[in-house]
Formats: C-alpha cells, structure tokens, sequence
C-alpha cells in the first residue's frame, strides 16, 4: 500500500511572487501538478496535497483533478510540521507514504517507482531519492555510514564549511513507513538555524534510512527563485529535445527552438532555428520547420514546409508550402500541394488543394475551391462593422491582384477576376467580370510649354 503527500504549504518566499511558489507555470504546467504527474505509474491508495499559503487559491487550480484530499497546514512551520499535519488524518493506515516536496517538478515517474522498489524491497523505514550535484548550494547534505545507510540530513544553512564539500544532496522525495514515521514526528525540535521543524530531522530517529541516487541529478533540481525556474525550463526543454532527436527528428542549432511537452513529431521532420512548436501540434514526416517559425495547436501534414510564419489553431494537407511571412490565425485548414505566401493572413477559412495564395492577402471567413489563384493583394472583406460574413471562391478560379471581394459573396467555378475590380455581387461560372471604371484618356493634357 502506498499512499503519496505532497507538500505546498508554503509561500515560496524566495520566488518575490504574490502567487503561491507551487502554482508557478513551468512551460504551460504548474509545479504542483508536475509533481502530482510523476506519481503516474504508481499504483496510489491516496493522494494527499498539504496547502497553506493561499490554500484555496491551491486547491482551485487542482479542482480538475479527481481523487485529492486536501489537508490544512494553517501555519508554515516547516516541512516536518507540515507532515504532522497528516497525523489525525492517517491514524491506522499501516502502509508506505511518499512525501514529495511540490517544488521538485522534474521527477521522472521511473525514478519515483524506482524509488517505491528499492524501500520496499529492503523493508526500509525511510528511502529518500539523493544526488550528486555539481553545485549543492542551497540542497541539505546528506552524510551516510557504508555506502548508502544515512545518518543525518544537514541542511545547507546549518553546515560547517567541511560539511558543505558534500555534494550529496536531499531531493525532497521520501519514501516512509508511514507507523515508523509516525513515532518519530513527535520527536521533531525546532534546534535550527530557521527555527523550524525540519521534516529532514526524522532520519535520526529512524532506521534502517537508505539514500537512492537518481540516475540524472537535473531530476532533483528544486525551485526556490526565479533562475532555478528558468533553468528548470533548459532542463525540460533539453529532455525534450534528446527525446524527439533519438526518435529521428532532425534539429538545426537545437538551443533556439522550444518544444512542449504536448507536442507530437514523426521522423524525419526537420527543425530550423528559433522554431517554437506549443499545445497540441503534431508534424508528420519529412516536413520541414523554420526558421522563424511559431505553430500552435496545429495538425500538419506530411512534407509541408512553413517559413518564417505563425500557425494558430490550423490544420495543413500534405505538400503544401507556408511562408516565408504568413499568418495562420485559427481555425484554418489548407489541402493539399497549396502555397501560401508572403504577408498573406488567413483566418476562418477552408480551402481547398493546389490552390496558391501567393502574395499581400488577407482571407477570412471563406472557403476556397481547388486549383484557385488568388492574385496579389486580393482582400476579402468580410466585415461591415458589425458582423462577419462568407466569401466562397469556387474551383479554378483566378482573382486578379488588388481585387476586393465584399462579403457576403460567391464566385463560381472558372471564373475570372479583372485586377483591381470590387466585388460586390455573386459571379456565375465561367464569366469573367470587371468591376471597376473604365480607362479613359484626355488626349493633350500637358500644357506645360
Ligand atoms: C528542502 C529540504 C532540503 C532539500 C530540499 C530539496 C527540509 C528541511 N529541507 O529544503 O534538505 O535539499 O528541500 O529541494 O525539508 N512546505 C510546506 N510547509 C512548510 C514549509 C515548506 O508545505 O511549512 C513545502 C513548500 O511549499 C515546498 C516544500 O515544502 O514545496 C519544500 O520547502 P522549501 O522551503 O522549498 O525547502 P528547502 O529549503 O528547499
Ligand atoms: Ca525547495
């Protein structure tokens, strides 16, 4: 039986923030919920998170997620009162409680279950995940006798110089048996440089306390300010980043592009500098990306090319080219083998294949044909102040360049566009219309002589 506590109690002083350190946002996921997130293959008969500091604020951004039980920490008195909290609330239970600090969001599920196997497996009275960190500035040291019994957890603050040349670090993520840990809580003093009751100090009541390396010390990595958040988000990004590389996607000077967590690619997608893929993306193989490029909750196809050019909320056919400097701005879908080109905006509308959008246009709420040509400069205008209306443009049909198609309006197949024409009135299939003043000459204008 293995029930898991997470501790959020506390304000997170360090981040300068009026929001709780928790609910911080590392690349679209709060804290909290990372660290709730790597309990994912874990079989877990409770979920407890410890909340304080803006407790309610806390709780309403976990109200999505089922199965939390919330216990108060009123005061902050620190992470070993924090996980006296949970004593009236767990008397009886005879299993295994995990204690995850809910600043450590980097964990990965392996290493949590890992972790679980090895206390279990040694019937251990606590398991505590350790690493060796180049820099442990900040991190308790944690000092064993043999390899890796532990007899103290010495916080940073309370070393001597000599203790702080030990790189081992706590991470924060304990493994207990929950009766033993009990009879040692009452024990805790506040004989500390904070003055608190530190939840490190049950390891010297407690035996056997077995220290569990992780595999990449960057998992460990805690965030108590602002730098350590954003290099939280290198970190995640570079894991990001190795994942898709050893799954076959190619990538140009890989520091410059950002990838979240929700992105999907297949092999053989090619990634250019300072391209950004967010939300629910997916890139089918041999399409290539960037540079310059921003795409966001879009499906594209396979071998399309996107320049330059920002994609919102779109969905893009195979072989189709974008950019460079387009716009997709939601809810746009393009067929197949088309081009879009530059300084053109889409918005609302469908269009059909091999259709070419090549230059200077705005297009929105219209749906498109196959095999249309829309000239340079073609504007639908498709609002009249108040509402939004459609333009439909049918199959093989050529707008000329700076014609304006006033909505509501629909061309139909084949037809031709004059350039400069405005459109004001449906167009037949096949016709070609003008809709613009005839050239007139005045013969001998100039007098100047
Ligand atoms: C803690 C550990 C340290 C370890 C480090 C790993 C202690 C005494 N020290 O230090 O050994 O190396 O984490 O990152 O535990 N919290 C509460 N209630 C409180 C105080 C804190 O819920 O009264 C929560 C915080 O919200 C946070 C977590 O506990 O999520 C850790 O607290 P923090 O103050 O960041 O501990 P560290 O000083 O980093
Ligand atoms: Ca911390």
């Amino acid at each position: 039986m293995v029930a898991v506590a997470i501790l959020a109690a506390g304000r997170g002083t360090r981040m300068k923030s009026d929001l709780p350190k928790v609910l911080h946002s590392l690349a679209g996921r709060s804290l909290v919920e990372r660290v709730l997130d790597s309990c994912s293959l874990l079989n877990l008969d409770k979920q407890i998170v410890i909340v304080g500091y803006q407790g309610e604020k806390v709780r309403q951004a976990l109200s999505h997620r089922q199965d939390l039980e919330f216990v108060e920490q009123i005061q902050q008195l620190g992470t070993g009162h924090a996980v006296q909290q949970l004593m009236p609330y767990l008397q009886g239970y005879g299993g295994d409680l995990l204690v995850l600090n809910g600043d450590a969001p980097l964990l990965r599920p392996e290493t949590l279950q890992q972790l679980v196997e090895t206390h279990q497996n040694n019937q251990n009275a606590a398991t505590l995940l350790t690493a060796n960190l180049p820099n442990p500035q900040g991190y308790g040291r944690v000092f064993c006798h043999g390899d890796d019994l532990v007899s103290h957890i010495i916080e940073d603050r309370d070393c001597t110089s000599a203790q702080k040349q030990n790189r081992r670090v706590n991470a924060g993520i304990y493994c207990f048996n929950w009766q033993k840990l009990a009879e040692s809580l009452p024990k805790l003093s506040t004989d500390n440089d904070q003055r608190e009751y530190y939840l490190t100090e049950v390891v010297d009541y407690l035996s056997p306390v077995m220290a569990y390396d992780a595999e990449d010390y960057r998992e460990t990595s805690g965030i108590n300010d602002r730098r350590q958040l954003s290099a939280a988000y290198d970190i995640l990004q570079a894991r990001i980043k190795d994942d898709w590389m050893k799954a076959g996607v190619t990538m140009l000077n890989p520091d410059s592009i950002t990838i979240d967590e929700s992105v999907q690619l297949e092999p053989d997608v090619i990634l250019e500098s300072q391209t950004h893929l967010r939300g629910n993306t997916t890139i089918a193989t041999g399409s290539r990306i960037g540079p310059g490029t921003l795409i966001e909750n879009s499906k594209i196809s396979t071998n399309v090319t996107v320049l330059y050019s920002v994609v919102i909320d779109s969905e893009v056919a195979a072989n189709t080219r974008i950019g460079p400097y387009s716009h997709l701005r939601g809810d746009v879908k393009l067929g197949e083998s088309c081009r879009v080109g530059n300084f053109v905006e889409i918005k609302k509308t469908s269009v059909g294949s091999n259709t070419n959008v090549a230059h200077l246009s705005y297009l929105g709420n219209a749906t498109l044909g196959d095999r249309v040509n829309v000239g340079a400069g073609t504007i639908t205008a498709n609002y009249d102040g108040k509402h939004k209306h459609p333009t439909t443009i049918k199959q093989g049909t050529k707008t000329g360049s700076n014609s304006v198609l006033v909505a509501p309006v629909t061309l139909g197949e084949n037809v031709t566009v004059a350039a400069g024409s405005v459109v004001t009135q449906d167009v037949n299939d096949n016709a070609l219309v003008i809709a613009r003043s005839r050239q007139k000459e005045v013969p001998d204008w100039h007098t100047d002589y």
